[in-house]
């Protein structure tokens, strides 16, 4: 019996026998590796693992085997169950680095490509969870540029677009790998102002996330945004969106502040962030929240000197 003939009924969902399942994934592993891998006793056969709870807690075994299944199956039904199963067992510290040590972030990273984009944005969703483990970051920063294209390319605010910006949300919550998303920022803030409010919030979240960052001041501040951008800047946005620009701007002065900028006139191109935050036209938008601010924002008000 052939690999190709094996994945295919793997695909088929077929109600495989524990011992068959472990025979037809030894046969097709063992021509593309050689077959050096620790011997299993799996427990439960494939369907079992996705047909079960998808809350279901996976041991070892079982994760190795929902690991195998992944890797082989083409059946978008069984890889999308699979993932979401895997997804939800690595909310579990102890399971992220299991499945980091199985090699299971190369297998789920691999289905970010995927065709649909239902069983995509549950790749998406899993390395998400694994990404919340330090160590799993350094691997998932490999697929970085791919969730990043996929998501200024993606259908605007759509279910997997804002699963690619939590994930690259969360991949930003230290300086580590922040500078790989430099050369996108331009883009990010033009689906900032094209996008909902969901697609919104979740691109702020990212971008406030790199204004911590003296390292992407720079970056930012020189990103082309369009004058629009100006218009968050008011009372009736929502206030989810307010409190993140306002945050954004002050975070990205603040840098500016520690390091000395502000004393000398950075040379920023027409129509750079720089350009729109250090202009007139911010500066009466700050006044004029800072004048009829609620509560909750006022203190997040910031006039910014101008150059
Ligand atoms: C999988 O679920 C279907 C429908 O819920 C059920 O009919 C079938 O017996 C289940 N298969 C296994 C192996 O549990
Ligand atoms: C994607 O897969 C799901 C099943 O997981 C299916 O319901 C859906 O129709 C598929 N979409 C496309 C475009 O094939
Ligand atoms: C991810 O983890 C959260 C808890 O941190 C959990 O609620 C969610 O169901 C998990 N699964 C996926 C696929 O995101
Ligand atoms: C990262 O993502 C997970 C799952 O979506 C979430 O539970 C967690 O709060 C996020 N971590 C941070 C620091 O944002
Ligand atoms: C944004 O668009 C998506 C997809 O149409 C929708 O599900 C979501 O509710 C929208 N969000 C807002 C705040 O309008
Ligand atoms: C990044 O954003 C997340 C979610 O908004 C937040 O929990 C985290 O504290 C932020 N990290 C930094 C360094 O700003």
């Amino acid at each position: 019996m052939g690999g190709a003939r094996a994945v295919g009924w793997l695909a088929a969902g077929l109600v495989l026998a524990a011992g068959g399942c472990y025979h037809i994934y030894k046969l097709t592993r063992s021509q593309r590796q050689g077959g050096h891998r620790p011997p299993l006793h799996p427990s439960r056969s494939a369907e079992d693992l996705t047909n079960g709870s998808y809350d279901d807690v996976l041991n070892d075994d079982q994760l190795q085997k929902l690991l195998y299944l992944l890797e082989s199956t083409d059946d978008p039904v069984i890889t999308e169950r699979a993932l979401v199963i895997l997804g939800n067992n690595a909310a579990f510290s102890a399971n992220q680095v299991i499945i980091r040590k199985l090699g299971g972030i190369p297998i789920t990273g691999s289905k970010i490509n995927h065709p649909n984009h239902s069983s995509k944005e549950k790749a998406l969703n899993a390395l998400n969870n694994l990404s919340v483990n330090v160590d799993n970051q350094v691997k998932i920063k490999a697929y970085i540029s791919q969730v990043c294209k996929d998501v200024l390319s993606g259908p605007l605010d759509s279910a997997v677009q804002l699963a690619g910006l939590r994930l690259l949300t969360n991949m930003t919550v230290t300086n580590d790998h922040q500078h790989m998303l430099s050369k996108y920022i331009t883009d990010l803030f033009h689906v900032l102002l094209t996008g909902n409010g969901s697609t919104g919030v979740q691109i702020l979240k990212l971008l406030v996330n790199l204004s911590e960052n003296p390292a992407m001041a720079d970056g930012l501040l020189g990103a082309q945004v369009d004058s629009s951008f100006l218009s968050l800047y008011d009372g009736h946005v929502a206030k989810e969106i307010l409190l993140q620009v306002l945050t954004l701007s002050q975070n990205i002065n603040n840098c500016l502040e520690k390091e000395g900028c502000l004393a000398i006139q950075p040379t920023f191109p027409k129509g750079s962030l720089c350009f729109l935050l250090y202009g007139e036209k911010c500066a009466q938008k700050m006044r004029a929240l800072a004048e009829h601010g609620g509560a909750d924002w006022k203190e997040k008000v910031t006039v910014l000197p101008k150059f």
